[in-house]
């Protein structure tokens, strides 16, 4: 296939000049990274840029992530940084962390959604800082999915809903993560948690004092103001109607999905609770597990058409703090805790 580019054992970084002009000249590029796929453009080029609004049917309030490779492109990018961000810097990047700034003007407004503040991100997979470098510009890149569905964690998953949208494909095989970065924001120096992710609030509890916003497991209600434009929408959603339940107790957890069970019904868990069923995807049994299967397992779901997902919570600590943030929206609040 023409515009396509198979990275998944092997590449050389002169692989990715093709792809790097696409961005250059305004087009767009699928391409892997540590945490999922990104539709990818110049975040200088505003006409770009709208074209992943486009792809994607995205709301044009909800602001997209910069992507850098390199320390230099930030200060072009941000106003100030001040010292707890440049300990998040320091700690964490490259990798899973995504870090809100004041914006320079140079940042055209469609970045931000018309926003003072933008998104910065420096990811580790090399894929992606290859081709950031190559394109020399910062790229522009939501996650690779028609908005509200799961994200893309591997070509095969979005390739038929996004083939003929984007201008070129890179394939980085299965992404390492599975969930999109930790969205922080400092802020009268507290680093607020606006959408968690790999990077865990003990990871950042070590450079300042953290709070998960109240966003990150509830629901939003209309009137109510938002730090990040992201919670406001529908997220991650399987067509199939999703129940998500947890206990810390397996056997009342089991009890709970025997009531829903039946040959219409899906279970989507831990190998362990999933394995007692016959309509099953297994998510294996670490939080790391999960949180690498969790997107491509919700994909999957749509494809048997049953009437009813149900999915086994986990504590929301650590990475399941993210995995919770994205089951409680997959389930759109259909959330049962015992
Ligand atoms: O891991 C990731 O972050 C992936 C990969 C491709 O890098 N990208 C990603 O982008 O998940 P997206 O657009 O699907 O999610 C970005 C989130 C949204 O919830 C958005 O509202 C929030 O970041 N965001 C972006 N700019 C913001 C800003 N200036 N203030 C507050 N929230 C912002
Ligand atoms: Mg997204």
């Amino acid at each position: 296939m023409k515009n396509y580019l198979d990275c998944i054992n092997d590449y050389k970084k002169e692989d990715l000049k093709e792809a790097a002009s696409i961005i250059k000249n305004g087009g767009l590029v699928l391409f892997p990274t540590e945490t999922v796929y990104g539709i990818g453009a110049d975040g200088l080029n505003e006409k770009a840029v709208k074209n992943i609004f486009l792809a994607k049917a995205r709301a044009q309030d909800n602001p997209l992530i910069l992507h850098v490779s390199d320390i230099e492109m930030i200060k072009k990018l941000v106003k100030n940084i001040n010292s707890i961000e440049n300990k998040l810097i320091k700690e964490f990047f490259p990798g899973p962390l995504t870090i809100i700034f004041e914006k320079k003007n140079i940042v055209p407004n469609i970045i931000t959604g018309g926003l003072n503040t933008v998104a910065i991100r420096m990811p580790s997979n090399k894929i992606a800082h290859d081709l950031i470098e190559l394109s020399s510009t910062p790229i522009a890149a939501p996650s690779a999915n028609i908005s509200g569905k799961p994200s893309g964690t591997n070509i095969d998953d979005i390739f038929d809903e996004l083939n003929g949208k984007v201008d070129y494909i890179i394939n980085g095989g299965n992404t390492k993560i599975g969930v999109e970065s930790t969205v922080v924001r400092v802020i009268d120096n507290n680093i607020h948690i606006l959408r968690p992710g790999k990077i865990t609030y003990d990871d950042l509890k070590r450079i300042a004092n953290v709070i998960v916003d109240e966003h990150v497991l509830n629901d939003v209600k209309e009137s109510q103001k938002v730090l990040s434009p992201g919670m406001k929408y529908k997220h991650y959603a399987p067509n199939t109607k999703c129940i998500l339940i947890y206990s810390d107790d397996k056997n009342k957890l089991i009890d709970k999905i025997n009531e829903y069970y039946n040959d219409n019904t899906l279970v989507i868990a831990t190998n362990k609770i999933a394995n007692m069923y016959k309509n099953k995807i297994c998510l294996g049994n670490t939080l790391e597990d999960i949180s690498h299967n969790i997107f491509k397992a919700l994909r999957q779901a749509d494809k048997e058409n049953k009437e009813l997902i149900i999915i086994e919570g986990v504590k929301p600590t650590g990475l399941g703090l993210a995995i919770m943030n994205r089951l409680i929206r997959a389930c759109s609040h259909n959330y049962i805790e015992i």
